[in-house]
């Protein structure tokens, strides 16, 4: 699928879209892959999706933390988290940060940024959700 975000509404009715579809796994977390250059509105979509999902506080961009964990209430999942791994060189970092426990449970949703530099640790076929810059408002999302 894909579609053309002409604005900062435009992607947010896209995340509310997706959330809405999306379906628990029974014996895993739902991991999805966010990819595309820098300012192509990943972490914007991450933000879309936390204000759907009813998560107060502030989403700014993990790249320095790599990994942020945020309470859900009253849906299917338990925790949103986004992850960010821009300036992580190998996966082993993020493993580090116990991504597996985080995979394994199936309350948690998660969201990762550049997955190209950490692949060699991410469960194979995940599903990916890419970004392009077209112009100053414009965003190409193909997922
Ligand atoms: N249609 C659009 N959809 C998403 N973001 C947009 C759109 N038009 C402009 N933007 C802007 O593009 C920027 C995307 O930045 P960001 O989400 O941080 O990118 P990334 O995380 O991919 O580096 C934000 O400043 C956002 O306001
Ligand atoms: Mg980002």
């Amino acid at each position: 699928m894909k579609i053309i975000s002409r604005s900062l509404a435009e992607t947010e009715k896209f995340a509310q879209d997706f959330v809405a579809k999306l379906i628990p796994k029974k014996d895993e977390a739902t991991l999805v892959a966010l990819s595309g250059e820098l300012g192509s509105g990943k972490t914007t979509f991450v933000q879309c999706v936390a204000r759907t999902l009813g998560v107060q506080e502030n989403i700014t961009s993990p790249t320095f933390v790599i990994m942020k964990k945020f309470s859900i209430f009253n849906f299917q999942f338990s925790n949103l988290y986004h992850l960010d791994a821009y300036r992580l060189e190998r996966g082993e970092e993020l493993a580090k940060l116990g991504l597996e426990e985080i995979v394994a449970e199936p309350r948690n949703l998660i969201f990762l940024e550049w997955p190209e530099n950490v692949k060699n640790v991410l469960p194979k076929d995940i599903p990916k959700i890419s970004f392009e810059f077209i112009d100053e408002n414009t965003r190409k999302i193909v997922l």
